[in-house]
């Protein structure tokens, strides 16, 4: 497993970083999400990301229990705040920023968060009390470093405007061979202001790994199948973008990659992600996704897969 920096921080994350979204604490069962876990540090991954909002707090409740026996310096924890956790509970104002993130800690069992990060922007709070609210956190040693997730590159550059206030060192973007919108703004932004990204859906939620084919039932098993995890992944079993996707197989094999490998090399060719955030509902899985980190290949075949995937988005 290879390290890269995170951001302007002093973080050292590993290249695939493992994610609980859908999976752990909700669709995944206990004994295979702890033996993911397990499997995760034994490959090296030292970064985990979750969300306060993530089974509403059972993703949390589950890291805190299956990460107890760790040394809590052993791993870099990122969660996140913003969507709702109950009626009145959600965005990112002060009050609620103080509330979550003591929630977020207590389910954790930890004193601190190595990165904590704003899910989403909130318009309906004015941007400088949620930058003093993050840098209180920061300042008060509960919080590392901070982050966000998904913000326009405006709210982005007003952040970065303000004064006395904590710097982001992360910013958390959907970004795979099947959805490039951030090589517009935010990555050359962040990239200019020491901001890395770390990127959710590396694999489509499954698709980038080949296993759903055209025309062909979901397998069993999988997340598409799913009733509690299968809920986004619609938009990304498009036919035509399943045939994209198997014309991608003989790309992989000329690499000698798995289909996932090459997805997430693919991801990792750019210099400003500093992680891959996997999902993964099984041990062996994180095993062949971690492979990818370090993955040498000839850049012509990520243009040849640039150019299919593009073709089938097209029309
Ligand atoms: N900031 C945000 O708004 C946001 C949004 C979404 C996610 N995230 C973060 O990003 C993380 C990753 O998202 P994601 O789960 O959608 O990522 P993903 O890595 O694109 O998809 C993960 C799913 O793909 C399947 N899979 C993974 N590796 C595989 C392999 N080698 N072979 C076959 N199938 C494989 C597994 O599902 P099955 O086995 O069930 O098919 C797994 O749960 C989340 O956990 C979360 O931490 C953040």
């Amino acid at each position: 497993m290879l390290y890269r920096r995170l951001g302007k921080s002093d973080l050292e994350v590993s290249e695939i970083s493992l994610g609980s979204w859908l999976t752990y604490g909700l669709g995944v069962e206990a004994d295979a999400a702890k033996a993911c876990l397990d499997a995760a540090f034994e490959v090296g991954i030292n970064f985990i990301d979750t969300a306060n909002v993530y089974g509403r707090g059972a993703a949390e409740t589950f890291l805190g229990e299956a990460l107890r026996d760790r040394p809590r310096d052993s791993y870099v924890l990122a969660t996140k705040v913003y969507f709702p956790m109950g009626p009145e509970d959600q965005g990112l104002s002060r009050a609620q920023i103080r509330k979550q993130l003591d929630a977020s800690l207590q389910r954790l069992r930890t004193d601190y968060v190595d990165l904590y990060q704003c899910h989403r922007y909130d318009g309906s709070v004015p941007l400088e009390e949620t930058m003093d609210a993050l840098s209180e956190a920061v300042r008060s040693g509960k919080v590392r470093y901070i982050g966000f997730s998904e913000w326009p590159a405006d709210a982005i550059r007003a952040a970065l405007d303000l004064p006395d206030v904590e710097r982001f060192v992360s910013s958390q973007p959907q970004y795979s061979l099947l959805w490039r919108r951030p090589e517009k703004e935010v990555i050359p932004l962040c990239a200019a202001k020491g901001i890395s990204q770390i990127v959710w859906s590396p694999l489509g939620q499954g698709v980038l790994t080949g296993k759903y084919l055209p025309d062909q039932p979901a397998p069993p098993g999988t997340r598409a199948t799913s009733d509690e995890m299968g809920g986004f992944i619609e938009r990304l079993m498009q036919p035509k973008v399943l045939r994209a996707v198997q014309r991608l197989q003989p790309l992989a094999a000329e690499a000698g990659l798995s289909l996932a490998q090459f997805s997430l090399a693919w991801v990792l060719r750019e210099p400003n992600v500093a992680s891959a955030i996997i999902g993964a509902s099984r041990p062996d899985q994180v095993r062949e996704n971690a492979a990818a980190s370090g993955a040498r290949l000839a850049p012509g075949l990520f243009t040849q897969a640039e150019a299919l995937i593009a073709e089938a988005l097209q029309d």
